[in-house]
């Protein structure tokens, strides 16, 4: 195939599972695997590429935890309370409760907490949308 301007051909080694798994995935959703990865890369970069030098930031972070025992969340958010602006509560089943919360502030404290909620062991799921806010 010859080469098409504006567009990068390169190749990756991955596991053979790995490939297996996503390649079948890719075709139940009908999406071709360039699409894909391009929207993995995308999502990469805006889940790492936070500059350096960026001083404020702001978003949104989304949990999925267990409510039984759950304190340490609350105290974490009550600790950074300054970079949480509102949080939304959704009882999702009898154990498993969805958090949503709005965050804007020193980048530095966003990734602390960031960090933080991750090591909750209640915590099941964790994803955040940052974005560099030039002020
Ligand atoms: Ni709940």
């Amino acid at each position: 195939m010859g080469k098409i301007p504006g567009v990068k051909r390169f190749s990756v080694s991955v596991p053979i599972e790995l490939f297996h798994e996503f390649d079948e995935l890719i075709r139940k959703i009908d999406q071709d695997r360039s699409k894909a990865i391009q929207q993995a890369m995308r999502l990469y970069i805006s889940e790492y590429a936070w500059k350096e030098g960026a001083l404020e930031g702001g978003g949104a972070i989304v949990i999925v935890y267990d409510h039984e025992g759950s304190e340490e969340l609350t105290d974490i958010q009550h600790d950074f309370r300054d970079v949480i602006n509102s949080s939304l509560h959704m009882h999702l089943d009898e154990h498993n409760c969805l958090e949503i919360l709005a965050i804007r502030g020193n980048i530095e404290k966003i990734k602390g907490l960031i960090d933080k909620i991750k090591t909750c062991s209640k915590v099941k799921q964790i994803r955040y949308a940052v974005l560099e806010l030039n002020v």
